[in-house]
């Protein structure tokens, strides 16, 4: 069993992942309305990505005794970007801010000496490194071609044909 304080924590966590999966969902329909097709895939599976955070964070409260409930007031943003850019930018804010929300979460369940949780933890540790790493490459990407359209239309040709190769 885990304490009520670790479960009241996680439960938080649970509610930013499905955040996270909202926020990358409309972004990702902000950016199919631009025409970048394989930008715009990339987001949509970042968002199933997101939701499956959320459900690893849901079964393990549940299998260690608690109750995995969603908060009811989920902040949904339904924001029209200026450009990639921008919405990059935002992007690797909200998971830098992820990123020490679960660092916190460590340091939390180090001293309630909840050693299940921290080992359970690392794994979205790890998840943290690569999206960060991820989301910051392609925000330098975008920098540099910024103002090259068929640059932009290359890049996202290559995004759109690495999804085509992985189905
Ligand atoms: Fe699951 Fe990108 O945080």
């Amino acid at each position: 069993m885990m304490n009520e304080k670790i479960e009241i924590e996680l439960i938080k966590q649970t509610t930013r992942e499905l955040e996270s999966s909202l926020l990358y969902l409309s972004m990702a329909s902000w950016v199919e309305t631009t025409g970048l097709g394989g930008i715009c895939e990339f987001l949509y599976d970042h968002s199933n990505e997101e939701k499956k955070h959320m459900l690893k964070l849901m079964r393990y409260i549940n299998k260690r005794g608690g109750f995995a409930r969603i908060k009811k007031n989920i902040v949904i943003s339904n924001k029209q970007y200026t450009s990639l850019k921008e919405l990059f930018q935002e992007l690797f804010e909200h998971e830098k801010k992820i990123s020490k929300e679960i660092s916190k979460l460590i340091q939390f369940s180090s001293q309630e000496k909840d050693i299940f949780t921290q080992n359970f933890l690392q794994w979205y540790v790890e998840e943290q490194l690569e999206e960060e790493t991820l989301i910051n490459e392609i925000l330098h990407k975008i920098k540099l071609i910024e103002k090259d359209q068929i640059g932009l239309y290359l890049f996202d040709q290559d995004i759109k044909n690495f999804y085509k190769n992985r189905k």
